[in-house]
């Protein structure tokens, strides 16, 4: 018992009200309270084993920034006690996002780099706040240095920065000013983007975003980048960055791709055919020793989905640079789960696939003696009663299907851990949207409804509700693991 995490014993004391009525100077993880790998598991400084209850958070640092760049510390603290009160220990949050002379509809606005070397001061602040408010509810975080993907900027943006502001191909995005519209100026509806900026096939996007691998200016800055944020001092508690256990794990980026893959296989079209002259594994290889270099103390991991398959999830995750591996579960985006039918086959079908697939990377990462991570995972809610209304993703909906789904998955991650064989550490859902409904949503000044769904994707497609199940869930989780952990304490 005494051997226990930190983390899990604090998220036991119960309600987030108790944990916030902590006086300032306490803090749920001291700043030398690092969590390192030890075989397929995490353990913490005092050699308790580690087990992430996590959810995705990425709009924190914005969440939690000042009023004048669309912060809201009333709905921050809010959320957050929230979560603590489920027994969540993690969040993944980004510790990035880019801007541009170009323009720039869907992403997090307004970004904390604006353009190379120069930071809105205000907006890492807010990363300040957010860390200092996660140290005190035993949260720790991931921080996401950047990002395949267009909805933070990321990748796309410092090749475009390289390339005298060429404007980025975007793919079909979430345009929540296009029709139909509610009768109030920003509250949506909006639909993908057809008119305005292309909508560029999503080869041509990941190819640009891709030329990251391959571009040493674009690779400067964005090193550059992770150097300042590692070596930061927090302005609301004065810990550096990389010597505060809060943060646990540095994340090279958000879903990097394959930059030449030969093909696709694999049980639905969805795994790669293996090319060992992948330019994505020599990044990895440099960016996670640059990382290691800066920031001994805490871990490092590449942000991978597993989509790849074996050879790609074995390749990337095989360096000593990176601690431990990830894996990102998408049912719907893959084309094995429709969210407007009802069927019971239907969700027998996704949840087949995710323990097959829990199940295989957990067997991929054993075979590399790294643990692994599902850091994210969601299903719509029940949509079909949404298909004939004004919009798709009403919070109205019920969340059959999605519940069962993550009892299914959770509990093959769980299951995983449980088993001396197994390398899952634990879960993050994507995405708390806490407080947010599509209903009542309004765009800030800057443009930002700050839902679950980052600004490319409908919002609400795959929020989490405070009222929602599926918090219960992850609760639930916690409260297991926590239980199984104090007759195990020798795992
Ligand atoms: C901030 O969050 C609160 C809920 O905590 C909400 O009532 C309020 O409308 C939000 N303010 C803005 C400007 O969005
Ligand atoms: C860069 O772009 C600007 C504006 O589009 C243009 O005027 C300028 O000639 C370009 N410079 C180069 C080197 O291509
Ligand atoms: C949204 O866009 C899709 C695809 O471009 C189109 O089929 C659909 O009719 C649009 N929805 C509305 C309500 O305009
Ligand atoms: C979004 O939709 C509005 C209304 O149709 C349009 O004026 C605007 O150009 C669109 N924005 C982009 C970036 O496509
Ligand atoms: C991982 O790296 C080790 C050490 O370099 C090597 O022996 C092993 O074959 C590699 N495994 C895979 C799956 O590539
Ligand atoms: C619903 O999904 C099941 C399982 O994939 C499939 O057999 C069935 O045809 C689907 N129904 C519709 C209306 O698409
Ligand atoms: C899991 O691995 C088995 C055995 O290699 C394979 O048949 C199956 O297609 C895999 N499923 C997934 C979802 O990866
Ligand atoms: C914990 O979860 C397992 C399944 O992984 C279940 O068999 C067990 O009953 C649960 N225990 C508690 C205390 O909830
Ligand atoms: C832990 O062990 C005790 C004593 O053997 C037993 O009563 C209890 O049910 C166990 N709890 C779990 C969660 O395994």
């Amino acid at each position: 018992m005494a051997r226990l995490l930190v983390s899990i014993l604090l998220a036991s004391l119960g309600s987030g009200a108790v944990l916030s009525s902590r006086t300032d100077d306490q803090y749920g993880i001291e700043p030398g309270d690092f969590v390192s790998v030890k075989g397929l598991r995490f353990t913490d400084s005092k050699g308790g084993t580690h087990y992430v209850t996590g959810l995705n958070y990425w709009a924190c640092m914005n969440l939690a920034a000042d009023d004048s760049v669309g912060g809201n510390y009333s709905r921050l603290i809010t959320e957050l006690d929230q979560m603590a009160s489920k027994g969540v220990n993690h969040l993944r949050i980004m510790a990035s996002s880019e801007g541009a002379p170009t323009t720039q509809p869907f992403r997090m606005n307004p970004p904390l780099l604006q353009q190379p070397g120069k930071y809105n001061e205000k907006v890492f602040a807010g990363l300040d706040r957010c860390l200092d408010e996660m140290s005190k509810r035993g949260m720790r975080a991931t921080m996401t240095l950047g990002d395949e993907w267009q909805w933070s900027g990321g990748f796309g943006q410092f090749v475009s920065w390289t390339q005298n502001n060429t404007q980025i191909p975007y793919p079909p995005s979430w345009n929540l000013s296009a029709p139909p519209q509610r009768e109030t100026p920003g509250t949506g509806w909006g639909n993908y983007t057809t008119i305005g900026i292309d909508a560029a096939p999503w080869d041509d996007f990941q190819n640009f975003a891709n030329l990251m691998y391959s571009t040493p200016q674009a690779e400067r800055w964005y090193k550059d980048h992770i150097k300042t944020v590692i070596n930061r001092e927090n302005t609301i508690n004065g810990r550096i960055y990389k010597e505060d256990a809060t943060i646990m794990t540095w994340q090279l980026a958000n879903e990097p791709q394959a930059q030449a893959p030969l093909g696709y296989e694999g049980p639905y079209g969805i795994y790669l055919v293996p090319n060992s002259e992948d330019l994505l594994f020599p990044w990895i290889n440099r960016i996670s020793a640059y990382i290691r270099g800066l920031a001994p103390k805490q871990l490092i991991n590449v942000g991978l989905e597993g989509k790849q398959g074996q050879y790609y999830f074995q390749q990337a995750h095989n360096f000593t640079t990176v601690d431990y591996a990830t894996t990102h579960c998408w049912v719907q985006n893959w084309g094995i789960y429709d969210m407007y039918n009802s069927s019971g086959a239907n969700l027998q079908q996704a949840q087949d696939f995710a323990k097959a697939f829990i199940h295989n990377s957990s067997v991929w990462a054993a075979e590399i003696g790294k643990p692994v991570l599902l850091e994210e995972f969601g299903m719509a809610r029940d949509n079909w009663q949404n298909q004939y209304k004004e919009y798709p993703y009403l919070s109205s909906a019920s969340t059959a299907h999605k519940d069962a789904y993550f009892e299914t998955i959770i509990g093959a991650a769980m299951d995983e851990f449980k088993s001396s064989s197994g390398a899952y550490v634990g879960t993050c859902p994507w995405a708390y949207g806490g407080i947010w409904r599509p209903e009542t949503e309004h765009a800030n000044e800057f443009g930002m409804v700050w839902a679950g769904d980052p600004p490319h994707e409908s919002p609400g497609w795959y929020d989490l509700y405070d009222t929602d199940e599926a918090m219960n869930i992850v609760s639930r989780q916690q409260k297991n693991i926590s239980a199984w952990l104090a007759n195990h304490t020798s795992i």
